[in-house]
């Protein structure tokens, strides 16, 4: 379906062409004063400087015009030369009949669908999920929905630390500790046990006293870096120890993503990319991309315009040993050869961005992927607490994953139990779904490259901007809709009139812009734009709410209109939710 904007275009367009003006200046905006009109035009100051004529002369010609549209209901040229122009109800009306009848409610999916890959969640095997890997989470899993609607193929890629120095640490502690497991046994050429010998919460004591040691203890930590290259290398009883931490660790993961409703298609990692860079670094040394400096292997990819000096991306180090960036790169090769991606979009931390810059431009530059394939960094700021610092456990620990959804939840439950009607399980479950709105929606609704305040009490609350209004908003609709099918009435038929009063038609106004919010957002990478969108649009539903009394309407006609309003309301505030990546409960 057309934006409504377009369709106002259209008609501002034919105005200005009718009056003998360019068709570039008809512009229309959304107001900046509501309190004169819904939408404007400005274009009469632009084409003033053309056309040498005062701009109220031309907003006037343009306006003549307009008249006979039946899409404005009026449309007046104000000094010094605006278009000021409020919608006809009974078009807007037929506008959101329209969007109700279309399946994508009005939202076009691409003409020609993109190949997406997501790379978001990175969590690095055996070492805990923290509050640092829920961003990118959160705001992956959410552009990855909202590609999807938009019509993409979008395939997210969990992109697993599982290759680095953590394992070779962990091996080695495990080592120390039992030195008798097969793992460790040199000539070791069988097949693996099948009990691995630790739980996921034993390994998790074990990286952090590895990781501790090697700071202390050079030996040990040589130890660790030796294991780390012998596993990469293949050495059997290693490889059947990180297969173990792999399956243990794995396991964990997917029950924690599973809380947070955070899916992925592809459960690949840095591993994976290994067999791929033998030949990669083959490549990249043939056709003289990569040279040696000082013993390593490096890439060159600093630009004329840098303004500030971007080191040479190294491939290998000295020791042979791969990196980071190898691994990336890798992984770039692997996903060009099994999916062929049009686009693939990192949601990494805004700290690694230097990281990216570098891989990107040594991708491009080797021709690791086509010249038309887009590499995007969506690189997120920081999720601090209240004093300004990352968001700590009240002992000052690193907050995990797990004891935040806790806290969140048992603060919704308080919440739930005391001033709402849910009880016992079922409030359980509704503090799960509205604790997850919280957190999602605390998250999303800030511009992601920002650092934000996780302040819980806010988030948690059910006023102003923030998941649990958002829900409490749907639920108050769902309800409506509930007692008007328990009259016997079915909410899914009839049409909606023109706006009634003031309330509705901006209740309408913000409906009707549905369609002009997904597309620039996921174009943007811009999930915040969604919640403020909803955040307009619940504040509208609840003063139209406020100022009506729907069911005890004694016009049926009416009463279904509204009721039909509402179902329109809910549709557009359950779709976006879905697309941050909650829902809403049937009551709370
Ligand atoms: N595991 C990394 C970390 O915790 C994040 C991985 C991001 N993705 C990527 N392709 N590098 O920092």
């Amino acid at each position: 379906m057309k934006k409504i904007i377009e369709c106002m275009e259209a008609v501002i367009k034919d105005a200005f062409t009718a009056s003998g003006y360019d068709e570039k200046f008809a512009r229309v905006n959304v107001s900046n004063r509501p309190d004169l009109c819904e939408y404007q035009c400005n274009g009469a100051m632009a084409a003033a400087k053309t056309y040498k004529k005062a701009p109220i002369m031309i907003a006037n010609d343009v306006v003549g015009k307009i008249k006979e549209s039946n899409i404005f209901s009026q449309a007046e040229a104000v000094n010094p030369g605006f278009i000021n122009m409020k919608l006809n109800p009974e078009f807007l009306t037929s506008y959101l009949n329209d969007m109700q009848a279309d399946e994508n409610l009005s939202v076009e999916k691409a003409e020609s669908p993109k190949t997406i890959i997501i790379d978001y969640g990175g969590p690095n095997v055996a070492k805990p999920l923290h509050v640092g890997h829920l961003r990118s989470a959160i705001i992956g899993e959410s552009l990855k929905r909202m590609g999807r609607f938009l019509g993409h193929r979008v395939i997210g890629d969990v992109h697993l630390g599982d290759w680095g120095l953590q394992m070779g640490l962990i091996i080695t502690e495990l080592k120390k500790r039992s030195p008798e497991l097969v793992y460790f046994d040199q000539t070791y050429e069988g097949e693996y046990p099948a009990e691995a010998p630790f739980t996921v919460s034993e390994l998790e004591e074990i990286y952090p006293t590895a990781s501790g040691r090697s700071k202390e203890d050079e030996a040990y930590k040589n130890e660790a870096l030796e294991a780390t290259l012998e596993l990469q290398q293949g050495r059997r009883g290693y490889r059947a120890l990180w297969k173990h931490i792999m399956e243990v660790s794995v396991a964990d993961l997917k029950k924690n993503y599973e809380k947070l409703h955070v899916d992925f298609d592809l459960w690949k990692g840095e591993a994976d990319a290994d067999p791929y860079i033998p030949d990669m670094v083959a490549y990249l040394k043939d056709k003289g991309y990569a040279h040696l400096d000082q013993g390593a292997l490096v890439v060159d990819v600093k630009e004329e315009s840098d303004a500030k000096e971007i080191p040479p991306c190294m491939i290998l180090k000295s020791d042979g040993a791969s990196l980071y960036n190898t691994t990336d790169l890798a992984t770039i090769v692997q996903r060009m050869e099994d999916y062929h991606p049009d686009e693939m979009i990192y949601v990494v931390d805004k700290r690694q961005e230097l990281h990216f810059i570098q891989v990107f431009r040594c991708a491009k530059k080797a021709k690791l992927t086509e010249d038309d394939t887009q590499l995007a960094f969506v690189g997120f700021g920081t999720m601090n607490g209240k004093d300004g610092k990352p968001f700590k456990t009240r002992e000052g620990g690193v907050m995990r994953l797990e004891r935040l959804i806790s806290e969140i939840n048992e603060e919704m439950y308080k919440k739930i139990v005391e001033n709402r009607s849910v009880k016992g399980d079922d409030a359980k479950k509704t503090a799960e779904m509205v604790g997850l709105s919280a957190i999602k929606y605390g998250d999303l609704s800030n511009q992601a490259s920002k650092d934000y305040v996780f302040d819980v009490e806010r988030f948690t609350s059910f006023e102003g901007n923030t998941g649990p209004y958002i829900l409490y908003t749907i639920v108050r609709i769902k309800s409506i809709l509930e007692r008007y099918r328990e009259e016997g009435k079915d909410p899914e038929a009839g049409k909606m009139l023109p706006a009634a009063n003031a309330s509705e038609k901006a209740l309408m106004l913000e409906l009707s812009r549905f369609n002009s919010v997904i597309a620039p957002a996921f174009e943007e990478k811009a999930p915040h734009k969604i919640c403020s969108y909803i955040y307009d649009l619940a504040n509208a539903f609840n003063s139209f709410y406020h100022e009506t009394k729907i069911l005890s309407s004694e016009d049926e006609v009416q009463k279904t209109s509204w009721i039909r309003l509402l179902v329109l309301a809910r549709d557009v505030l359950e779709t976006c939710i879905d697309l941050l990546g909650f829902e809403a409960p049937e009551r709370m």
